[in-house]
């Protein structure tokens, strides 16, 4: 099959109409004249596996990075870094039915703080994109920056010397299974956590990341992939630390952390002028990043949170730095008395609000809500229904993840009069 690229899918791929059907072609701009001989059907898309493309649209820009293509990491290095702003606006326009402005990231390569890289008899790098089982061997990786390649270059040295067997995929057996690496871009401090299957770990690799602040060994006993696992030790820090906007905020293996500092500060700032008043619900708190900013801005933070470790990191981020915000561990389907604050702060995970929340919300009516979404789809769900009681003052898009498809909204709602 061959045609011309007519736009891009709100997934990221190029969008290939062929008679009624509509074929998606990964890595493709715009304008690009492409010949499809393969695809697979995923859910109701029909996803190119097999294709080429035989002219090069004019928008096209060279990708920094030299496994484009293959790995399913990133979607659009190939595309200049407006053109992806511009679909991302589109996107929300699409999805939302409001012109949003989409904030650039001050910086995009070198802005990824976390990466989990799959340690395997196929290669150390990350998956083939459409496959679960394949993974592209890299030595690098340019979204996360230097510091990825001594990573990967200390860990070949420590399997090359130590031979651990390494994670067979298909057959869901082997030793060592991820590293999953983490900087702290304004501190410079560097976490390394190998995550391994049940079995022993020589304790001879500190000596191959010596220069790392925080190494960790962590153990799956699941039958999961996943690249996280109960604590077995840890040497060197327990934390690295991160800062933002003079907050100094904690990490660890286990907890989250928004991926993109840079583009982190923009966003703290962006809710923190959409917060009005004293008192503010911090809801969907993970480690506090919100709650710990604001509180340190005067205002006075409750949060709420279903991770009780997170709350924990919360708690302790909170005293560092001399704040006195409050977390406590909660569930958003039972959250009381929401009109005695001034501002809720939504931040929920890509499902969106429970309805139990929307019609507390609803029922108690507090003046301002500040949404911060990282699921447009889901957004526009929540927004229907909030728009009961809720007119959207501002709404802002910020490009935290820039070479792939996703956007982050952070909407303020009013109440109506
Ligand atoms: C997008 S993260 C927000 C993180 C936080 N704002 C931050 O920047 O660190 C969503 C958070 O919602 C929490 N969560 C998930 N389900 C929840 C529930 N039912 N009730 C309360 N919190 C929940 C998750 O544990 C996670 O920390």
């Amino acid at each position: 099959m061959r045609g011309v690229i007519e736009g891009l899918s709100e997934n990221g791929m190029g969008i290939l109409r062929a008679g009624r059907r509509e074929l998606l072609v990964p890595f493709t701009a715009p304008g690009d004249v492409v010949v499809v001989r393969r695809w697979r059907r995923k859910k109701k898309l029909l996803i190119a596996t097999d294709f080429e493309v035989v002219e090069a649209s004019g928008v096209r820009e060279a990708p920094k990075c030299p496994y484009f293509g293959a790995c399913g990491g990133c979607l659009l290095q190939h595309l200049p870094y407006r053109e992806q702003l511009a679909f991302k606006a589109r996107k929300l326009f699409e999805l939302l039915g409001i012109e949003a402005e989409v904030l650039p990231s001050p910086v995009i390569y070198g802005h990824r703080n976390r990466i989990d890289v799959v340690v395997s008899t196929s290669g150390i790098g990350f998956r083939r994109i459409g496959t679960w089982w394949d993974v592209v061997d890299i030595e690098e990786c340019p979204v996360f920056g230097e510091a990825s390649r001594r990573v990967l270059g200390s860990l070949r040295e420590f399997i090359e010397d130590h031979r651990p067997s390494l994670y067979n995929i298909k057959e869901n057996s082997g030793f060592l299974r991820y590293i999953v690496i983490r900087e702290g871009k304004f501190t410079g401090e560097l976490m390394v956590n190998l995550v391994t299957s049940e079995g022993v770990l020589s304790e001879e690799v500190v000596g191959y990341f010596d220069y790392a602040n925080s190494i960790y060994w962590s153990v799956n006993r699941t039958q999961s992939d996943v690249s996280y696992g109960e604590v077995e030790r840890f040497w060197k820090g327990e934390f690295i630390r991160e800062k933002l906007e003079g907050v100094t905020y904690l990490i660890h293996p286990n907890s989250f952390f928004q991926t993109n500092s840079y583009q982190a500060v923009n966003l703290l700032k962006e809710v923190a002028n959409a917060v009005e008043g004293e008192k503010v619900l911090d809801l969907y708190s993970g480690v506090g990043t919100f709650g710990i900013y604001l509180a340190r801005k005067g205002m006075r933070v409750e949060g709420i949170e279903i991770n009780p470790f997170a709350v924990e990191m919360a708690t302790k981020t909170a005293e560092l730095n001399g704040v006195e915000a409050k977390f406590r561990v909660g569930s958003d389907r039972e959250v009381e008395s929401l009109s005695s604050y001034d501002t809720v702060v939504l931040d929920p995970p890509r499902a969106g609000l429970h309805p139990k929340l929307i019609k507390r919300l609803l029922r108690d009516r507090p003046e301002t809500i500040v949404y911060v979404s990282c699921n447009p789809k889901t957004l526009a769900e929540n927004l229907g229904s909030l728009r009961e009681a809720y007119k959207v003052e501002s709404i802002r898009g910020l490009d935290m993840f820039p070479h792939t498809p996703h956007v982050e909204v952070v909407t303020k709602l009013k109440l109506k009069v």
